[in-house]
């Protein structure tokens, strides 16, 4: 079983837009919950219209505009009952005065009234209107009954309104409300992951990216790493309910989301948080970092002035952080990785030894289309010999897809029974 916590495609909104100046956020709230990957259909009141074009938001939803309620044609395609199940949320944005006493009151006389009763799906209203006409004790009187009912009712906000009036009755900015879109269901996959993810309830520490060794304050040894492989297995992990720290050298890429980053420049910050996490408690250990396998002896305290023609800059070994992790008493399960140029299995296979490995992956990186800074992987997984497992060929794919895979792998070894050494 996997999921994708930050993928909404398989779920599907119906904003229903109603009669109100605040329509024109509507357009953009249908490509703000577009770019969150939702299905979106549009459902639109005869007030709507007024304001703004079914064409508008067909063309930025990708679909046919609903706004009959039994007209033979849309009733032919997808009708309010088939309408009414396809939805996973229906958003009301903006909801009128008229549309919240419809719907306290049960009436079913257009298309969107009669969608509000014929759906299970939640139902989310973003009430937008006069101040005044917020105030109204009947207004409010309805609006007590649709959450009496259930209705999530997103508050309007304060400040100066189309009419001229300052007040309660602004909608919230298209960017808020979806957002609040993508936490509902993010909360929801996550609560589903926790519980039945391939990874539900591991602790999950990964390094990633390269490491920065100072020569003196402005200049450093460092690799190319990007931390792509890394960040796409902490999404992974993350999604199939682990509890993630990703400790990070110096990258470019956004954290993803629900998982906790701490960064580092240097190896020995980097083994210092591990032992840190590995104290905190850890299941699962993944290695990906690039580690400089050297740091300078003496980092110099003040900038090295330019001097004759060569410079010998001393350099001592690095401390092996997931073989030093291997090493401790209450280890985790290892994971390490292992970028070759050549011999790519045979060298694998020794570092899996070495390091007291329990599984690694690895690659080909004089491949110029997989690897370091590219999004496509191709990898070989080992697992140690108390794993009565195969290697596994894992094809070249993106980098999230061979993160899902190696999610796979690690939940096949832990649940394994090992075999005493
Ligand atoms: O020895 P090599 O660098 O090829 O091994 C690669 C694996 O060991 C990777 O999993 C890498 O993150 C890890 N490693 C480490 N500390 C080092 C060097 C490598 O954790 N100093």
């Amino acid at each position: 079983m996997s999921f994708d916590l930050s993928v909404f495609s398989n779920k599907n909104i119906i904003l229903a837009v109603t009669g109100g100046i605040a329509a024109y956020k509507s357009a953009i709230l249908v490509r703000r919950l577009k770019d969150f990957g939702f299905n979106v259909r549009v459902v639109m009141t005869h007030g709507a219209q007024a304001f703004i074009t079914p064409l508008t938001f067909q063309a930025l939803s990708g679909n046919p505009v609903h706004t009959a309620l039994l007209d033979t044609e849309a009733e032919a395609g997808m009708g309010h009952i088939e309408l009414a199940r396809w939805a996973d949320l229906v958003l009301v944005a903006p909801a009128s005065c008229d549309t919240l006493a419809k719907f306290a009151a049960g009436l079913a006389d257009d298309l969107l009234s009669t969608l509000y009763l014929a759906t299970k799906a939640p139902v989310w209203v973003a009430p937008a209107m006069n101040q005044q006409m917020w105030a109204a004790k009947a207004t409010q009187r309805n609006l007590n009954t649709l959450v009496e009912d259930g209705v999530h009712v997103i508050m309007p906000e304060a400040g100066s309104q189309a009419c001229g009036d300052v007040g309660l009755g602004r909608m919230p900015e298209p960017e808020d409300l979806a957002e609040q879109v993508r936490e509902y269901f993010h909360k929801a996959q996550r609560a589903i992951a926790e519980k039945f993810g391939l990874l539900a309830g591991k602790r999950v520490t990964i390094t990633a990216g390269p490491t920065r060794e100072a020569i003196d304050p402005v200049r450093y040894i460092s690799n190319h790493s990007t931390g792509k492989m890394g960040f796409a297995i902490a999404a992974a992990c993350y999604s199939a309910g682990a509890k993630v720290t990703l400790i990070s050298g110096p990258v470019t890429l956004d954290t993803p989301n629900g998982v906790r980053r701490k960064n580092v420049s240097s190896a020995i910050q980097m083994l210092d948080l591990s032992m840190q996490q590995l104290q905190e408690g850890c299941d699962v250990f993944i290695a990906t970092a690039a580690v400089a396998d050297y740091r300078v002896a003496e980092v110099a305290e003040h900038k090295i002035k330019k001097a004759g023609d060569e410079l010998a800059v001393s350099l001592v070994k690095n401390p092996d952080i997931v073989a030093t992790i291997a090493q401790q008493e209450k280890r985790p399960f290892m994971v390490g990785f292992a970028a070759e140029t050549r011999n790519v299995e045979e060298y694998a296979a020794a570092k899996l030894v070495n390091k007291k490995l329990d599984m690694i992956a690895c690659n080909d990186v004089s491949r110029a289309d997989i690897g370091f800074a590219s999004d496509e992987n191709a990898m070989i997984v080992f697992f140690a010999d108390q794993y009565d497992m195969e290697k596994r060929d894992l094809e070249k794919a993106s980098k999230q897809e061979i993160a899902q895979q190696l999610v796979e792998a690690i939940h096949d070894a832990i649940t394994q029974q090992i075999k005493p050494v």
